[in-house]
């Protein structure tokens, strides 16, 4: 485990701005002097508006659109995201690669983040599926080539590799083949700070931190129930 871990929590499309603030007061509130992990959270774009965080506290979208601005109904553009005081952005989560997301868009994304100096969470990840059919490391490979695609400067990527059977089900890999993935990872993009994300809660973290290799978490479910998430924060940096 890194020694500065990162703990993000992805809060899909769950609670309202109001319910958003006081979850996240509550944590502030109860990790006082934490500094030893930095914590994110990824509210929905209604609850992203003014989201009162302070270091090493920090707010991300959850996704964006590459133009700045324009004809493009229902999506939301990088500088709106930075006016918002957001830090991060997520970008590639599996959910919107399967409503058709592809590499291609993914990439003026992260273009269009990194040119507004705002970080960005890369998500990649193989189905079930693929990882049957044992080809996770062309997966990944691919996801990192096209995603990346002309970008020279990766110092404000964090690569988040979340396996898309893992999401939601309870089940994470095992520990030498997520210690090899992330490895496999690491090797494609330099120094690279990379998170792991599926079905993290307070019980699996102890395996899970104990992975050399991994710089901290991107939650879900667990994230947005406020003793679980600071038992996985605490548990992450103890
Ligand atoms: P779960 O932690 O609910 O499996 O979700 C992971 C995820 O998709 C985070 O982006």
């Amino acid at each position: 485990m890194n020694k500065k871990p990162i703990v993000a929590g992805n809060w899909k499309m769950n609670k309202h701005p109001k319910e958003g603030f006081s979850f996240v007061d509550e944590i502030q509130d109860l990790l006082l002097d934490i500094n030893h992990v930095s914590v994110i959270f990824a509210p929905p774009f209604t609850g992203l508006f003014e989201m009162n965080v302070n270091p090493p506290f920090y707010s991300a979208a959850q996704n964006c659109h590459w133009e700045n601005s324009g004809a493009f109904t229902g999506e939301i553009s990088v500088s709106m995201i930075k006016d918002c005081g957001a830090n991060y952005v997520i970008i590639g989560h599996s959910e919107n690669r399967q409503s058709g997301e592809t590499d291609k868009l993914i990439n003026l994304k992260i273009k269009s983040a990194i040119k507004s100096n705002l970080k960005v969470i890369f998500c990649i990840g193989e189905t079930l599926q693929q990882k049957r059919k044992k080809i996770t490391k062309q997966v990944l490979n691919k996801q990192i080539r096209f995603g990346l695609n002309k970008i020279k400067i990766k110092n404000n990527i964090i690569l988040a590799y979340e396996p898309v059977w893992s999401i939601g089900t309870g089940v994470i890999p095992k520990k030498n083949e997520l210690f090899e993935t992330i490895n496999f990872i690491k090797k494609k993009i330099n120094k690279c700070k990379v998170l792991y994300g599926g079905s993290v809660n307070p019980k699996n973290i102890i395996v899970l931190k104990s992975i050399d290799n991994i710089d901290g978490f991107l939650i879900g479910g667990a994230s947005q129930d406020p003793n679980k998430f600071i038992d996985i924060i605490k548990k992450t940096y103890n």
